[in-house]
């Protein structure tokens, strides 16, 4: 990849996107189910720029989403209705009614009142909603804290316990048709065992919803496949499959899996340039003019992205922290790793930045967002501009006084 011509082309920090390598991942994912009826349902909230979405809709990829912003994307994008998925633990009024109304595969209820009022939209509108209810396994997934959703003390789901009892009131209710089931118990996961024991748990409970009647037809496992960032260990797309399969012995359901992370991280760039470099009494910085407002997972998670200065891979350097302009100590790209010496409008790739990179970015500091490039057999169409000025105070200029 041309990095240099494409922070001249598109200018810096600049998000680029390799949809080969987003492919790749798809179909490493979708033929690891082999046979079973599967649907890849690619949770949008990691990267949600539309030709992203649309790429991966092409792939025959489904959406899973968690606001109607994301389900209107997904429809933008060409995601049919029926592949559809509306997730998250908070819905309103409004995007309940408008989520029924498209017609989407189902909606993930998060909890007893949300169901309730489900049901009493589905009815106003005189219809019967598909849903699915998120069971909270209480199953550690050995990941990060801030990414963890699957314990009980987390706010996600509803215990085993009252999913058989919701169930049961769906099963009764003229307006709701339990359709589905699901869990997500974290992301970054790297270790199969609580995926497993997960699966297990909610295919037991799938079991005894049968013995009463109650005809589960998708699985839906949630996301969470764990990337390489640093030295991490990786599950096996071909292992994650047969550790779900293993579990659903005499079941006959659509396995649902909603990968977010696995499918884009590592298929993203976030390209910055050098603007100074600054050594203190204690420390050299390295600083650019991408910032925690363009890319908020170190600051936000300490999370570690590889960084390279381009031209100069594989140089040895010394230590340093690598910060951007933002007015906040806690903005920082990378902290005390190893570069080589660098001069003004050197380019600096940090690698990894394609989930939860842009779609976590801001304007703070009255910073235009970066722009974003997709890569489709090496060439390069810009999927995205850069925020102007003028954007970022649109919502706010005709108000002065
Ligand atoms: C319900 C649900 N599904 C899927 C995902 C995607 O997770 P990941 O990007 O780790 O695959 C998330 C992420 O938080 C989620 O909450």
């Amino acid at each position: 990849m041309d990095y240099r011509a494409l922070a001249n082309e598109y200018g810096t920090p600049l998000y680029v996107y390799d949809f080969n390598y987003f492919n790749e991942q798809y179909n490493k994912l979708k033929e690891a189910f082999g046979g079973r009826k599967s649907l890849l349902a690619y949770a949008i909230k990691a990267n949600s720029n539309l030709s992203v979405i649309q790429n991966f809709g092409r792939q025959g990829s489904g959406a899973d989403c968690v606001s109607i912003g994301e389900v209107r994307r997904a429809l933008k994008a060409g995601i049919a209705p029926y592949k559809i998925i509306f997730s998250g633990v908070g819905k309103r009024d409004d995007e309940i009614r408008e989520a029924i109304e498209a017609d989407i595969l189902f909606i993930n209820a998060e909890s007893e009142g949300e169901l309730k009022r489900i049901e009493v939209i589905a009815k106003e509108l005189g219809k019967e909603a598909r849903i699915s209810l998120r069971v909270n396994p209480n199953i550690d997934p050995q990941t990060h804290p801030y990414i963890s959703t699957g314990l009980s003390e987390n706010k996600f789901g509803v215990s085993l316990n009252e999913a058989k009892r919701l169930y049961l009131f769906a099963h009764n209710s003229a307006n709701l048709n339990p359709v589905g089931i699901h869990f997500h118990i974290g992301s970054q996961l790297t270790q199969l065992e609580p995926i497993r024991e997960s699966s297990q748990i909610v295919a037991d409970l799938v079991r005894s919803l049968e013995k009463v009647g109650i005809e589960i037809k998708f699985f839906d496992v949630g996301g969470g496949l764990g990337v390489k960032y640093n030295n991490e260990m990786l599950i096996e797309p071909y292992d994650y499959a047969q550790a779900i399969l293993s579990t659903l012995a005499g079941l006959d359901v659509t396995i649902v899996c909603e990968p977010g992370r696995f499918l884009t991280a590592n298929g993203g760039h976030f390209i910055t340039k050098v603007l100074y470099e600054k050594q203190s009494d204690k420390k050299r910085f390295v600083i650019v003019d991408g910032a925690m407002n363009d890319l908020i997972r170190p600051s936000l998670y300490n999370a570690f992205h590889k960084i390279e200065v381009l031209g100069k891979e594989g140089a040895s350097g010394s230590t340093v922290d690598v910060v951007g302009p933002v007015c906040e100590s806690g903005d920082f790209l990378a902290k005390n790793i190893e570069l080589p010496e660098t001069g003004h409008d050197d380019l600096l790739v940090v690698h990894s930045s394609g989930a939860y990179g842009f779609v976590m970015s801001s304007n703070y500091n009255t910073r235009g967002r970066a722009a974003e490039v997709a890569i489709e057999e090496g060439k390069a169409r810009l999927i995205r501009r850069r925020e102007t000025f003028e954007d970022v105070v649109a919502l706010e200029e005709s108000y002065l006084q």
